[in-house]
């Protein structure tokens, strides 16, 4: 089975205007999308789809429900089926259920496999420090390479003795199990024997962005052309080297504060520049970056340099990995080293100071550097110069904002001697292209953008509008009814996993409301319905119940011709036996604590966003008091995605 953590996970992920828009054309028409009905033929659009609540209509058939049941309506998919459609288009792994006495064991298990790692890295630590060969051999290593004690200590350096099971047998003397020791990759067991899989080697320990070791790399000393310079734990149950960076953990400060992270390939390359002082660096570590990796970047700034060194070949291979952190919607910038240099041996030369002026100078906005180097390849052949414009315009077809795009057509055309027309039209074949694909990476707001007239405020207001407009329409149907509400806990575990305690109250909806938007100081923006929600509140405060009878006569005609347009509405929603048909409909009576959750939690998203975006304004405004609100914003930024994951939870 399909675990509940991938169904989840795809429900986060999916968008039902994004999965039909695959199938249907849609167009933006007011907070909702329209389209012609995939069931039937028919001429003008009754097909309705909602962003806001995450459902379909199709008013020629009656059909409707959520992205699920499109799949199974329109593909006849099964569940299953339909669930793995959108795991796979939005690139959700897919995780089958276990016995839950496994997982229970496996989250043991990953605690004790980091126990072990952070054993291994205090055995490392010490063997460098006290023994004698670990003196002789990797101290003289480190301190030849220039660095401090100051530097080996703050990044846990240490060194694995050269006797073949020097740590696992000093690890099992102190109680811990070979096959935790085998599962973190640090010993190999074989039947006749086991051995140390990083002996003879100084150790650089992998942490994740909390600071847990998860994982180690491990080199020669010297330039031994038999082994492999380094040695990497390989993946395990706490390291997923797709989602971990080097020095991620020394640097998350200062990249916020700088609001720019630096980005090398090297364990030696990070080091060596934090020593110079220059602090707001990581590493992928040889391998090509990840998508996730650029998510953890993300989560501290916008901006990221990727430096590379000096040799050209290099430097093409990875030009392609660059459109990924584009299409993340960062600002990325290159710098490349002079011939010879990378960052380490550059950082070891120069001070902070002009290691900081030469990426000033030298740092290039990355499409502009793409294009440069991409036309001196191309000089004077026209076939390749063709080739070139179109994988230039294939990096700017991952930019989501289109307004950045634009800007960048414009100054391409200009520094290939091109039209902006054509440079245009190849961009629009392209987004088109990529409409009609999966849409896996794009940030979920991206389907807005079909509408080129519409401004994200506006959008925002909209969704406002809808929302608030839901927690009347809660209020008059449900207000009175005694729910049980389930609300969950959630806090960053230390390996930065999100936990989650579940609570359960019984209260009724319409004070479960009022608390809700009185803990968060929420006032409704809307004035009518701002005075509805009063109105209702003390209603159902004398009354104990609703009873319109009693309420119409107190509203002047604009608020009682809004209470029964709400109404009228509902009824007509409620035509539709969707619940039947085994389709889920979040606005069904059945489901009252979930609605009210959920439109709740939506609109506390959408508030912490426009919060962010004042803080942001703020931050161009006043130089100021930058770092203050850059943290401000980090936390937002960290409340959003605790949202965002209870919001997943409720459905
Ligand atoms: N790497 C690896 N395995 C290798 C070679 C490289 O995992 N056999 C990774 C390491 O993370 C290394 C990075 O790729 O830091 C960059 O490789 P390279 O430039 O060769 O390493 P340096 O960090 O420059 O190593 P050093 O200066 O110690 O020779
Ligand atoms: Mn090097």
């Amino acid at each position: 089975m399909i675990s509940k953590n991938t169904i989840d996970q795809v429900y986060e992920t999916a968008r039902v205007e994004e999965v039909i828009g695959d199938f249907v054309g849609l167009k933006k028409s007011g907070t909702n999308f329209k389209g012609l009905s995939p069931f039937t033929q028919e001429r003008s659009p009754s097909f309705m789809v909602s962003p806001v609540k995450q459902i379909w209509k199709d008013f020629s058939s009656g059909k409707g429900g959520n992205v699920v049941a499109f799949l199974m309506e329109h593909e006849h998919f099964s569940y299953p089926e339909a669930i793995r459609y959108l795991a796979k288009k939005y690139n959700v792994e897919i995780e089958e259920t276990e016995q839950t006495d496994a997982e229970k064991e496996k989250l043991n298990e990953r605690e004790s496999m980091f126990l072990v790692a952070e054993h291994a890295n205090s055995y490392f630590k010490e063997t460098l420090w006290e023994a004698s060969e670990g003196k002789a051999i990797g101290l003289t290593y480190f301190k030849e390479r220039g660095f401090t004690d100051e530097t080996i200590k703050k990044f846990d350096l240490g060194y694995s003795p050269q006797e073949k099971d020097a740590f696992s047998k000093t690890a099992l003397k102190n109680g811990f199990q070979l096959d935790f020791l085998e599962k973190t990759g640090l010993t190999i067991v074989n039947e006749s024997y086991q051995v140390d899989r990083f002996r003879g080697r100084v150790m650089f320990p992998i942490k994740s962005l909390s600071g847990r070791v998860v994982g180690f790399g491990g080199r020669i000393l010297g330039d031994n052309k038999k082994t492999a310079k380094y040695l990497n734990s390989p993946e395990s149950e706490i390291y997923h080297k797709s989602k971990v960076l080097y020095g991620i953990y020394e640097a998350k400060q200062s990249i916020a504060k700088e609001d720019v992270c630096y980005l090398v390939e090297g364990y030696t390359d990070v080091i060596q520049m934090v020593q110079s002082g220059v602090t707001n660096v990581v590493s992928s570590s040889g391998t090509a970056l990840t998508e996730l990796q650029i998510r953890l970047i993300q989560r501290l700034t916008q901006n990221i340099v990727v430096l590379f060194d000096g040799d050209a070949a290099g430097l093409r291979a990875s030009l392609r990995g660059i459109d990924m952190i584009l299409a993340q919607g960062m600002n990325v910038k290159v710098c490349s080293f002079p011939e010879g240099e990378d960052p380490d041996s550059f950082a070891k030369k120069n001070s902070q100071e002009a290691i900081e002026l030469f990426f000033k100078e030298n740092a290039k906005d990355f499409i502009q550097f793409k294009a440069s180097l991409l036309l001196e390849d191309a000089a004077n052949d026209p076939v390749k110069k063709a080739a070139t414009i179109r994988d230039i315009v294939e990096s700017i077809s991952k930019i989501p904002d289109p307004i950045q795009q634009e800007v960048y057509v414009q100054s391409c055309a200009q520094q290939m001697e091109i039209s902006e027309n054509v440079l245009f039209s190849a961009l629009a074949q392209l987004t088109k292209k990529a409409q009609s694909n999966a849409r896996k990476t794009a940030p979920k707001e991206e389907s807005f953008r079909v509408v080129k007239n519409e401004t994200p405020q506006n959008i925002a207001l909209d969704h406002t509008f809808e929302l608030e407009r839901q927690i009347i329409t809660i209020l008059m149907l449900y207000g009175d009814r005694e729910e049980t509400f389930k609300d969950s806990i959630l806090s960053f575990s230390e390996d930065e996993d999100i936990l989650e305690e579940i609570t359960e109250v019984k209260a009724k909806v319409f004070e479960k409301i009022f608390l809700d938007l009185q803990q968060d100081e929420v006032e409704l923006a809307n004035a009518n319905f701002k005075t509805l929600f009063y109105l209702l509140i003390q209603h159902f405060q004398v009354e104990g119940q609703i009873a319109i009878d009693k309420l119409i006569p107190t509203l002047d005609g604009e608020l009682s011709s809004l209470v029964s347009n709400i109404l009228m509405n509902e009824d007509q929603y409620q035509l539709h036996d969707w619940e039947k048909k085994n389709i889920f409909v979040k606005s069904r009576d059945s489901q009252v604590p979930q609605l009210v959750n959920e439109t709740i939690l939506t609109l506390r998203k959408l508030l912490i966003d426009k919060k962010i975006e004042e803080l942001q304004s703020q931050v161009q405004d006043k130089e100021l008091h930058h770092a203050e609100i850059l943290e401000e914003v980090m936390s937002y930024y960290q409340l959003k995605q605790v949202v965002a994951k209870k919001l997943n939870r409720v459905i």
